[in-house]
């Protein structure tokens, strides 16, 4: 297996540029099964997840061709030669069941694989049953899967959610836009990347509106059509890389990056002492070399509040704050599987259920790592970006699942890093 070792350089200087958001893609990808017409999506990220979207949509009787080295992804649903999301795919990755509500849309039936457990957390799929259940799916668990069918087609409905979870109200907002009459969703996720889905939808002929706010409005329609539209910036790739220089120290502009989708997380930053600036081509950050930032509390929100993804690499950030730093876990259970690691090299953390207080120590010492989910290996690298020697991050092929070229992109601004091709 490959890993990735990062020594501690002093301060980065240049441009990094932001890819198009993975979490967008993943739910954009699936749209094409509510059409016959083709999706074109421009600006698509390149990481291993697309490319197992792609083979679960292929898995289904669709066809996907990636184009211009990866940044446009060219899908056609004509026809659908199967409804079942297999459960070796949907173990691998947890969005593959965003299939479900636009096969039960468009099919009538779908047979979906429960993702089942994770590194972070139990991640049910109960808020996405139930939305599908109100606008009249039947759906029983059979074999580890959720079998569903609407046998009259789906009928608009309102529905409240428990909670605003991001998969379900795509599932539901997808499903809604073929069922017939209007569907209201409530506490509806106010994402970046729902807003993102709707426009899409709305491209290829959907009725919605509200999206970007709790509450969501569609209007089913008898066919959607094809439709080509660009995925928005990755925000939790921008909030990674603005922490970089924030880290290492120096001045780095994410080029692409849209300071509006990372509010909360940038006020944060900037409240550590560093400087954080939006320019007409994206966002800067300084940093000192020498000077140590400042402890904050951070706790985790839905949008618009600070990013549960962008906790593990603020955590790294915190590790050599001037002060004690306490971080608030309130989206996933069990989120802070990088902390024994930033231990290791030399971080002094204590966790309590979903609470981390983070003394700051006034630097890290390399040490081989290693990751259990997506952000926390990034998390790692970012650490290891300021950490006195050799950081060794293993187990990387978790980064791939979430950053494209991230050697590329942080050698691009001086960081000393390179990728060591395993047995
Ligand atoms: C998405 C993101 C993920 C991010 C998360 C929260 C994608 C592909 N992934 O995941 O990177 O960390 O949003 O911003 O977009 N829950 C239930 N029942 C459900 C569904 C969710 O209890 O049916 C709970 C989850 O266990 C979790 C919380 O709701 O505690 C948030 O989950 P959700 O918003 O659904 O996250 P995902 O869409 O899975």
């Amino acid at each position: 297996m490959d890993s990735i070792v990062v020594t501690g350089n002093g301060p980065l200087r240049g441009e990094i540029p932001i890819a198009g958001a993975k979490n967008a893609c993943l739910a954009l990808m699936p749209a094409t099964l509510l059409t016959e017409e083709p999706l074109i999506l421009t600006n698509a990220p390149r990481l291993s997840d697309i490319r197992t979207m792609s083979l679960l949509l292929e898995s289904l009787g669709a066809d996907s061709a990636a184009l211009q080295e990866g940044q446009v992804l060219a899908l056609s649903s004509h026809s659908l030669s199967s409804t079942r999301a297999d459960y070796d795919i949907v173990r691998k990755m947890r969005a593959s069941n965003l299939v479900l509500g636009p096969l039960l849309a468009r099919e009538g039936h779908a047979e979906v694989s429960l993702p089942g457990g994770c590194a972070i957390g139990a991640r049910p799929m109960d808020l996405h049953q139930d939305g599908l259940e109100a606008l009249g799916a039947e759906i029983e668990l059979r074999d580890g899967y959720l079998h569903a069918r609407a046998p009259g087609g789906l009928r608009g409905a309102r529905i409240a959610l428990r909670f605003p979870s991001v998969g379900a109200t795509e599932n539901i907002v997808m499903a809604a836009t073929l069922a017939k009459g209007t569907t209201v969703l409530e506490n509806a996720a106010r994402e970046p990347e729902i807003v993102d889905l709707v426009r899409c939808l709305r491209a290829m002929g959907a009725q919605i509106e509200g999206e970007g706010t709790s509450r969501i409005e569609i209007q089913g329609v008898e066919r959607l059509g094809g439709a080509t539209h660009r995925v928005v910036a990755d925000r939790i790739e921008l909030g990674t890389y603005m922490l970089a220089p924030a880290i290492a120290g120096g001045d780095v502009e994410c080029v692409g990056g849209e300071i509006d989708l990372v509010r909360a997380f940038a006020d944060k930053l900037e409240a550590t002492g560093v400087s954080v600036e939006p320019t007409d081509r994206g966002v800067r950050v300084r940093k000192a070399p020498d000077a140590r930032v400042r402890a904050v509390d951070v706790t985790t929100e839905v949008f618009p509040g600070f990013p549960t993804d962008l906790q593990a690499q603020m955590m790294a950030l915190l590790t050599t704050a001037e002060g004690v730093s306490t971080l608030h876990e309130t989206i996933f259970e069990n989120r802070f599987m990088h902390a024994p690691e930033l231990m290791r090299m030399g971080a002094d953390i204590e966790v309590h259920g979903g609470t981390a207080t983070v003394t700051g120590v006034p630097g890290l010492k390399g040490a081989p790592v290693m990751a259990t989910d997506l952000r926390a290996s990034v998390s790692l690298i970012l650490a290891g970006l300021a950490a006195e020697g050799e950081t060794v991050v293993n187990r990387v092929y978790h980064l791939d699942r979430g950053y494209e070229h991230v050697v590329g992109k942080l050698s691009g601004v001086g960081a000393k890093i390179e990728r060591i091709r395993g047995a």
